[in-house]
């Protein structure tokens, strides 16, 4: 059982696609973590993650191992991440291993969900089930705040919103494998929606397939 999950920064895919995971017994994997891991490697080097060569290198050097540094989960991370994701030999050279993880998920699990932006429409076109996950830019961003709050980090509302609508705009409009919901997508808006509520919708999407 494949499940792929798309849609914008925090609108709930991590938490949903976690949940879903543990209740199928599948194997999960967030794909943003793997452009986080590229630009942070690029940014160690101190090259720009706007050079598509360098990127194109770095990324076809990528181990599983690189995407568990916990520093991958900030703000700047997210920002090059998305400059880097937006170059063609960048995907090209992450696609397969993207495709392995779904075709031989590890530790035996029986089937993946896979997180990021371009899962249902590109990485696993042929998935069992299709969800794009979205909410609104305000709710998204007052969302991020509280959890950098959360976690002791210091930023400015307006800031995040700004930086939330870039990343938005540039993961949109690429021209390789744009931010664009699979057109066999269930589309679910979590503006309104707690992550219980979401995960009820998204089991009941999934047994009215089944
Ligand atoms: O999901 P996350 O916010 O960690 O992703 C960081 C960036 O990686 C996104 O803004 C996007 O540019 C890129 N990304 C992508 N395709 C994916 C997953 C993430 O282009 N499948």
């Amino acid at each position: 059982m494949i499940i792929a999950i798309d849609g914008p920064a925090a609108a709930g895919k991590g938490t949903l696609g976690r949940r879903l995971a543990e209740h199928f017994g599948l194997a999960y994997l967030d794909t943003g973590l793997i452009y986080r891991a590229i630009a942070s490697k690029m940014s160690q080097r101190d090259l720009d993650p706007a050079d598509p060569e360098a990127a194109a290198a770095v990324a076809r050097t990528l181990s599983a191992e690189d995407l568990e540094d916990p520093a991958l989960r900030g703000d700047e991370a997210a920002q090059a991440a998305s400059q880097v994701a937006a170059i063609p030999d960048v995907r090209a050279a992450v696609l397969d291993f993207q495709r392995d993880f779904a075709a031989h998920p590890p530790g035996g699990a029986r089937g993946a969900v896979l997180d990021g932006r371009d899962i249902g429409t590109v990485v696993c076109p042929g998935a069992d089930h299709k969800l794009f996950v979205t909410a609104d830019l305000e709710a998204r961003a007052t969302r991020r705040f509280q959890e950098l709050r959360e976690r002791g980090v210091e930023s400015i509302y307006a800031r995040v919103l700004e930086d939330m609508a870039e990343r938005d705009a540039r993961d949109s409009q690429r021209e390789v494998a744009p931010l664009v919901p699979a057109i066999d997508a269930f589309m679910l808006d979590t503006t309104e929606l707690e992550a219980d509520a979401a995960f009820a919708a998204a089991l009941k999407f999934i047994a009215s397939r089944c």
